[in-house]
Formats: structure tokens, C-alpha cells, sequence
């Protein structure tokens, strides 16, 4: 037993670069992950997936699979337990297509039909490939394009302000562009992979997901179990980004280890994940401004449109970004919709800000050129003072203060406004800049903070952390809040049986969760203040945010930053390299700089990864992928990634305990549209596509003629490829 009282204070280590406290674990391999946790008994599960687009299974030879080694079963919709799929969850309704091998029907091409489970997982993967699946095949139609038939608009998403074709009519300045983001994937490292099993009673899943609360609640449902009944822990996870929730793995391996009660385990394959765990929608945006000839916005209007399954409606609201960011006497924005034979997009970090935000930065981009105005004294001339659309205040709003910043250490003041007249040999330089923004919320928490026998502090919360450093993050607060080391706080995550807390998503995390264990902590340090000795079992003090939370002002709450990028293109082979990057930030209180900084320069690296690289094609013919594999699929790699430097200025929130803001996607917002920009200053050619390919660049004529000297691109307009 340890007395409590007379330990020096401590603080501090909120603020103080940390490194991650599992890092030990990470990089000597002690840290297990999902897919790769061994069980006694483990039975593994290997997905079938469709390979026609549209269409009904007309026969599955299960029987001859059967008879090959290792086979114990072949689920499918002819023998699979009934789901329940007639339910609200936490982010409502789900999608029909979670409940696998209910029907016959095939609504998109690598749609689960069938799970082969086997003693090992190569017995699995070669009777999965031996499987002869035959469909009565349909006609398919995956053809995206701007309004075409079957686009609709869902409710709540337009938002209208003054009259905004009136305002348009009366400006000097209008810019009117269509902009095009394509279908993007999550990639993260980790693949996506679920063990099942009961144990007394007690469904237990070990998974890689962004929030075991939501997965276990989903399960409850699906399975129609009580919820108390199911347990799902996921201690380690190697990246999500949006796409780890509730998917068609974890449904299958509980499937299995029901129907055969044993452990079973189902991994996704790299390819499987790019029809089965959800992507960003390819958006078409048209932006248009309507400005007084010194740039003064009269009218703001972004329509965009997104893609989404024939089963179920997902909104990429990217028309959504603008309506915090700048002022203007008329604002009109839409998200509209059109429902093809794929699978069902999902939220892909910044969902809606990340192409909302190429499309609208490059349009100020565009209008500050026509105006004759500096890029950055455009938006200083349009800064609301109250939210543009809602009036409200805003709680902070240190944009402005991120440009003057980024400004300085960039050396925006020496930039040369003309496009298409710095040359370095082949390369022509440019630099431009954006703006970004992200939205700063928190969700209800439970935490609990144990004080032990032996002097140490137990932090238990269902958090997740997917590799952001939120663990890290969370023993610093929990240490701070109790007054001691973080070395003397160990933090407990990732299991639904700690109680309710907020998901890794939405920027929302790390500050749900820090409100909920500063909450306990401090109460908890309050209570050994008091004096008296720590019995062996501890004492435990719980908190609850969901009062806290309810009580909070109505406002604006959002994070702000500043990104600039410099970039060089090559005119013989139409090669965009970037050469630097800068973005500042004010994003609330930062708890850890050295993972806030990965966080942001992570997000950054996408950006120019979104701007350059990644595109996801699918073949109209078969309605699948082309090259669904990350060779086909080119992220950012080490050798395309330059200097990229994130920093942030002053931002506590006030209204927060710990003045967390929230920094896990503000990073990539706005960082595609600062490159565009830096291609046109570069070129002198706006590129108004993504990604911005070599043959792209060349198509749009950013060549100069052979042998010639002369600076190419200057005021050219070429076609948008
Ligand atoms: Mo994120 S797209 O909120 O996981």
C-alpha cells in the first residue's frame, strides 16, 4: 500500500515532444497485430469475391472444394445464417451489403460470395481460388460523369444564402470552372483482418478497426446478441483513415467461428480491399465566384457531385467546405449524387474537405489571378468575421495568422505573381498556396483512472489508436492531470468492455477522449489529496463527458492552416516534382509535437500524394478495377516526397479542458490545391483534374517547342485532359 499524499506535483508533459510509448513494441515486433495474433485451434477464412458486376449466383461448387486438405466449410447465401440488416446504428442505417450471403444478388464486382475456411490459410486461399462460382450476368453501368441521368440531390444537402445568380450578374470578376477529383483509396499499411470466437458465452472479436465500440455495437445488431454479450479488442492498428469500421471480414469471421466453434480468423487481401473496405468518390465540382474588381467576393457557389453504391447512399460532402470560409453577400452549395454499380464509397481522411478544398482553393486561386490580386490578400479581403452562412462565432479563427506565418518562412513577399517565367534548365518553378480548414468537435467519452497500490495510474478508455499517437497523447494528459510523470501512467485502450467512448474519426479522437480522462484524473487526484493509503484492489474514479458536452455554446469550431508549395515541371517529359512544402496550422492545443507533426506532415504528404499520384481507374467494360493492387495504384513513395515542414501557431481552445483542437486530417486539406497552384505559376496552365499526370501536363501544353529558349505556358489556356 502506498500513501498518496506528499508526492511533488508534477505538469508539463502536455506540450512536450513524447515518443510513442508502444514504440518499443512496434519496432521489435512485439506488438502484435491483428491478422497475426496466434490462437489454439484458429481456423482460417478466405473470401470469394464476385467477378462479374450486376447480376444473380446461379451455382457455387462447394462440394468439390470441400474434398480438397484442410476444407472444414464453404459458407454462402445458400447455407449462411439470417442477419439482421434492419437497424440503426451509430452512423444510421448500414449498409445492405455488410449482411453477406443473405441473397443471390451481385450489386457491384468483388462482392463477397463465398468464404472458404480451411486449417490454414493456404488451404483456405487455394480451395477460395479452386471455387467455381457461375452468374446469371446483368448489365452494369459504373459510368461517373457530371449530371448525368440518375443524379439526384439528398435532403439537407444544399445550403442557400442571398441570391447568388443576382450577385453574379453584378460582378466584375466571375470565374466559373468545373473541377475533377478521381476515385481514391484509403491504402493504409495494415490490411484489414478479424479473429471470432465464443468463450463462455461471450462473443470475442480481436480486430483492426477505428473504434471497437462501433464494431461490437454492429455485430450485437447484426447478429441479434445482446451487447453485453460481445467483446472486441484492437490494440494495435496499422492505419485506417476512415476505412476501418464495421466490414464484411469481421461479419464473415463471426460467421465461420458460429458455425463451426472454433476460432476463426479472415484477412483481406490487398486487392479484396479495394471493392470491400469503401474509397473516396471521384467528385465533379463546378466553383462559381463573383467578386468586385479588388477581389471582394459578392457570390460563392460549389455544386459538387459524388458516386455511390445501387444499395446504399453515401455523401462526399465536398460543396460543404466553403461554407465556414469565406464571406460573401450570396452563397449557394450543393452535394448531389448518382448511384452506379459499385461499392459503396466511404469517409477517406477529410471526407469532403480534402477534394472540396482542391476545387475551391483552386478557384480562388483562379480568381485572384484574374483580379490581379495576391492569392494570399485575396482571402485576408474575404475573412468573415462570424461564419459566413451560419453567423455564428467562430470559438477561434486563427487563419489569417497561419498565412502571415507560413508567408514569412516560406518567402511569399519575394514571389514573382507572373506564371511561366522561372526556368532552371528543363524544370519551370512555380510556387502557390491554399488555405485549409477542418472542422473541430468532440463526442460523449467514458474514461476510468485507476490509482494503484504500487504508485502507478491505470488510464482505461476504449480509444484506438491507429497510429496517430493518441495513447501517447492520452498518458501525457492523464499525467498532467494527475500531477505526475507519464512514465508512472500506463493507458489501456482499444476494448469495448472500458464502455463507451468516441471512435478514431473524424479529427474528433484525441480530444474526446482527453476531455473524458482529464475529467477522471482530476477527480481521482482530488480524491488521494485527501489523504489515507491506496488499497490493493486500487481506487477508480469514472467520468462521463456527455453532460459536459450537451452544455457547450453553439459555434464554429474548426481548425485553420496556411499550405504552401513549391514545384517544379518538367517540359520535355511533363514530370511535376515538388520541392517543398510548408504548412502552418492553428489546430487547438498540441499535445505531442513530435506525432502532431507526423500527423501533419502525413496529411500533407497525401495531399501531394492525391495532386500527383493516386488514381483509381475502373474498367466500364468489366466494372471493376484496373491494376487494384498498390503497383496499379501509385501512392506517394519515399523518392516523390521532398522537404515537407508542418508547424503551428497559438490556437488553445478555451472551450476545451485541455484546449485540444484536433489534427488527424486538416493536413491533407487544401495541400492538393497549393501544388495545382505552384503547376500554374509554374506553367502558366491551370490543371483542374486530379491527379496532375505527366501526360496531362504535356497534353495541356506545357512544352516548349524544341530547341527554343522562350518561356512556355504564359497565358496559354490548354485543354483539360
Ligand atoms: Mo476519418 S475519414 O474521420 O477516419
Amino acid at each position: 500500500m502506498t500513501t498518496m499524499t506528499g508526492t511533488p506535483a508534477v505538469t508539463g508533459a502536455v506540450g512536450t515532444a513524447h515518443t510513442r510509448v508502444e514504440g518499443v513494441a512496434k519496432v521489435t515486433g512485439a506488438a502484435r497485430y491483428a491478422g497475426e495474433i496466434p490462437y489454439a485451434e484458429l481456423a482460417h477464412g478466405w473470401l470469394v469475391v464476385s467477378t462479374v458486376a450486376r447480376g444473380r449466383i446461379r451455382s457455387i461448387g462447394a462440394d468439390a472444394v470441400l474434398a480438397m486438405p484442410g476444407v472444414l466449410s464453404v459458407l454462402h447465401h445458400g447455407n449462411a445464417p439470417r442477419l439482421d440488416i434492419d437497424y440503426v446504428g451509430l452512423l444510421g442505417r448500414p449498409d445492405p451489403t455488410l449482411a453477406v450471403f443473405q441473397d443471390d444478388r451481385v450489386p457491384y464486382l468483388g462482392w463477397p460470395v463465398a468464404l472458404v475456411v480451411a486449417e490454414t490459410s493456404e488451404q483456405a486461399r487455394e480451395a477460395a481460388e479452386a471455387l467455381v462460382v457461375e452468374y446469371d450476368e446483368e448489365p452494369h453501368d459504373v459510368a461517373f460523369a457530371a449530371g448525368r441521368d440518375g443524379t439526384y440531390t439528398p435532403e439537407n444537402s444544399a445550403v442557400e444564402k442571398g441570391d447568388v445568380e443576382a450577385e453574379l450578374a453584378a460582378s466584375a470578376v466571375v470565374l466559373d470552372a468545373e473541377y475533377t477529383t478521381p476515385e481514391e483509396h484509403h491504402a493504409m499499411m495494415e490490411p484489414h483482418a478479424a479473429m471470432a470466437r465464443w468463450e463462455d458465452g461471450r462473443l470475442e472479436v480481436v480486430d483492426s478497426n477505428q473504434g471497437t465500440m462501433w464494431v461490437a455495437a454492429e455485430l450485437a445488431n447484426l447478429f441479434s446478441l445482446d451487447p453485453t454479450s460481445v467483446r472486441v479488442r484492437s490494440e494495435h492498428v496499422g492505419g485506417g483513415f476512415g476505412s476501418k469500421g464495421i466490414r464484411v471480414h469481421q461479419v464473415c469471421a463471426v460467421m465461420a467461428a458460429t458455425a463451426l466453434q472454433r476460432p476463426v480468423r479472415v484477412v483481406l487481401t490487398r486487392r479484396q480491399m479495394f471493392s470491400l473496405t469503401g474509397y473516396r468518390s471521384p467528385t465533379v465540382q463546378r466553383v462559381r465566384l463573383g467578386a468586385d474588381a479588388d477581389g471582394r467576393l459578392r457570390a460563392f457557389a460549389h455544386e459538387a457531385q459524388n458516386l455511390s453504391s445501387t444499395v446504399h447512399e453515401f455523401i462526399e460532402p465536398s460543396a460543404a467546405v466553403g461554407r465556414a470560409m469565406y464571406a460573401s453577400d450570396a452563397h449557394h452549395s450543393v452535394n448531389r449524387v448518382v448511384r452506379l454499380d459499385v461499392p459503396t464509397p466511404t469517409f477517406m481522411r477529410a471526407p469532403g474537405e480534402a477534394p472540396g478544398s482542391f476545387a475551391m482553393e483552386c478557384a480562388l486561386d483562379e480568381l485572384a489571378e484574374k483580379c490581379g490580386v495576391d492569392p494570399i490578400a485575396l482571402r485576408v479581403r474575404n475573412e468573415p468575421d462570424a461564419g459566413p452562412v451560419s453567423g455564428l462565432p467562430f470559438s477561434s479563427r486563427n487563419l489569417l495568422a497561419c498565412f502571415e506565418e507560413g508567408a514569412r518562412r516560406f518567402g511569399w513577399a519575394d514571389r514573382d505573381p507572373r506564371p511561366g517565367v522561372r526556368r532552371e534548365g528543363r524544370w519551370l518553378l512555380g510556387t502557390g498556396v491554399a488555405a485549409a480548414s477542418f472542422p473541430s468537435n468532440a463526442m460523449p467519452s467514458t474514461a476510468a483512472v485507476t490509482a494503484e497500490a504500487d504508485g502507478t495510474f491505470t488510464v482505461r478508455i476504449n480509444a484506438a489508436d491507429i497510429g496517430t499517437g493518441a495513447r501517447t497523447a492520452l498518458t501525457q494528459i492523464a499525467a498532467d492531470a494527475l500531477e505526475v510523470e507519464p512514465g508512472r501512467v500506463r493507458t489501456r485502450i482499444a476494448d469495448s468492455d472500458f464502455g463507451p467512448a468516441m471512435i478514431a474519426g473524424g479529427s474528433m479522437g484525441t480530444r474526446s477522449w482527453a476531455w473524458a480522462v482529464t475529467g477522471a484524473a482530476k477527480e481521482l487526484r482530488e480524491k488521494l489529496a485527501l489523504g489515507g493509503t491506496v488499497p490493493p484492489e486500487g481506487i477508480t474514479v469514472r467520468s462521463d463527458t456527455s453532460e459536459a458536452l450537451a452544455a457547450l455554446a453553439q459555434k464554429e469550431r474548426y481548425s485553420f492552416g496556411a499550405q504552401f508549395a513549391e514545384t517544379a515541371v518538367d517540359v520535355t517529359t511533363g514530370e511535376v516534382r515538388v520541392r517543398r512544402m510548408l504548412g502552418i496550422f492553428a489546430a487547438g492545443r498540441i499535445v505531442n509535437p513530435l506525432t502532431a507533426r507526423s500527423q501533419l506532415v502525413g496529411g500533407m504528404t497525401w495531399g501531394l500524394s492525391m495532386a500527383l499520384h493516386e488514381e483509381a481507374v475502373r474498367d466500364a467494360a468489366s466494372g471493376g478495377h484496373v491494376g487494384a493492387d498498390l503497383a496499379g495504384y501509385h501512392v506517394a513513395a519515399n523518392a516523390d516526397v521532398p522537404l515537407i515542414e508542418a508547424d503551428w501557431v497559438e490556437d488553445t481552445d478555451a472551450d476545451d479542458p485541455v484546449g485540444i483542437k484536433g489534427v488527424g486530417e486538416i493536413g491533407i486539406v487544401g495541400a492538393a490545391a497549393a501544388i495545382a497552384n505552384a503547376v500554374w505559376h509554374a506553367t502558366g496552365v491551370r490543371h483542374r483534374h486530379l491527379p496532375i499526370r505527366p501526360d496531362r501536363v504535356l497534353l495541356a501544353g506545357a512544352v516548349a517547342p524544341a530547341g527554343a529558349g522562350v518561356s512556355v505556358g504564359a497565358g496559354a489556356e490548354g485543354p483539360d485532359a
